[in-house]
């Protein structure tokens, strides 16, 4: 692992000042093959650039003569409360970027006092990461209920893999780690190119459909959060079903390209389930004002992949904790300068979109 450490030096020389700075560390520290896996998105990456650009074409409407002394970023997830809308998302093979994988992610969002939802892809198997850390733990599979985990996440925009052409050019192989839940490793045929889409099609499911979301239901007692949901008609059949909660997102613009930027859909989609479960949004969220604007237009709380990923590769356990820190405390800053104490100060007279006419 000696080649994906960065020396103290130059540790020194470029410590980062925003999350985006993390990137570059990461594509510094990591093979470029892992670097594009992590960064890349499906085919023209048109979805991937306008997941973050989408934000940055909304501005904040602060309000001023506010006292912002005191400023509370807490809030609370089915229950369990969190010291800021701010968790991490699932993403696989945490260990690509840093042996510690998922145990670090796992112990650096419990010292963030976070929720961290473990990938179905993980590096570590559920039980491993349940005893790494007492973090609140969300998981994507029923096996989870008996390690203590507190929600299952059902991704449903995955009923294949999507088509990202870094990985088919750069002949992404997935290499055998020693703990990776169910992978298929080297020793399936690539057929010359990448094996991430054997693998997909020995664990993807495209039968999955709504009847399956029911059967899980029927089978735990964990609440369900369906993840994937880009319009108001899943939306409103995700209430039906009895999901716990909706997570807007296209997987960080790695499935399906073309499909909108998360930030534009949340309105519609917090609008269909007309607050009855919370809408959580993932998606290009870079700076505590894009976790700001998505609470402005409703959601409860924020995702974030690939950022926690640079953060572990740039700097393990600790470049995780200082990703999860920046963020909320741009979002503290945020909230102060936009005359906001508490998350509920919070509303949708704070933002404007491209939408609006005034
Ligand atoms: C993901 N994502 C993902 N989602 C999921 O439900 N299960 C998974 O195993 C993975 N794996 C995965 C790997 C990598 C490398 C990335 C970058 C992403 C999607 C993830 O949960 C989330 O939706 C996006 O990463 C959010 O977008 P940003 O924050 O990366 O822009």
């Amino acid at each position: 692992w000696i080649a994906f450490t960065i020396s103290s030096d130059q540790t020194m020389a470029s410590e980062p000042v925003n999350v985006s700075e993390f990137e570059a560390l990461a594509k510094k520290a990591l093979p470029k093959m892992y670097f594009d896996f992590y960064a890349g998105g499906a085919e023209d990456e048109y979805t991937l650039k306008d997941n973050e650009e989408a934000y940055q074409r909304i501005t904040i409407r602060p309000r001023v003569l506010v006292d912002v002394s005191r400023i509370d970023t807490s809030t609370s997830i089915l229950g369990y409360p969190i010291s800021s809308p701010i968790m991490v998302a699932p993403s696989a093979l945490h260990q690509l970027a840093n042996p510690e994988g998922e145990l670090a992610t796992a112990r650096a969002s419990a010292a963030s006092n976070t929720i961290m939802i473990l990938s179905f892809s993980s590096s570590y198997n559920v039980e491993e990461v349940a005893a790494s850390c007492d973090a609140v733990r969300f998981f994507q599979l029923y096996r989870a209920e008996r390690s203590g985990y507190k929600a299952i996440v059902l991704t449903v925009d995955c009923p294949r893999l999507g088509r990202r052409e870094a990985d088919i050019r750069n002949r992404m192989i997935v290499p055998k780690l020693k703990n990776v839940e169910g992978f298929v490793s080297n020793d399936v045929d690539a057929g010359g190119g990448s094996n991430l889409e054997a693998y997909a099609n020995s664990t993807f499911d495209p039968t999955l459909s709504w009847k399956d979301v029911a059967w899980l239901k029927s089978i735990t007692s964990l609440p369900i959060l369906l993840k994937g949901i880009l319009t108001h008609e899943d939306a409103l059949k995700a209430v039906e079903v009895g999901a716990a909660g909706v997570i807007v997102s296209n997987h960080g613009a790695r499935q399906l390209d073309y499909s909108p930027a998360t930030i534009t859909v949340v309105e519609e989609v917090v609008r269909a389930v007309k607050g009855k479960i919370p809408v959580i949004v993932d998606g290009g969220v870079r700076r505590g004002t894009d976790v700001f604007k998505a609470l402005a237009l409703g959601a409860q709380a924020v995702l974030v992949g690939r950022p926690i990923i640079y953060g572990l590769a740039a700097k393990g356990e600790q470049g995780v904790k200082q990703v999860i820190q920046m963020l909320k405390d741009e979002f503290e800053l945020t909230m102060a300068l936009a005359g906001c104490t508490s998350l509920k100060d919070i509303t949708r007279s704070h933002v404007r979109t491209d939408r609006d006419r005034f």
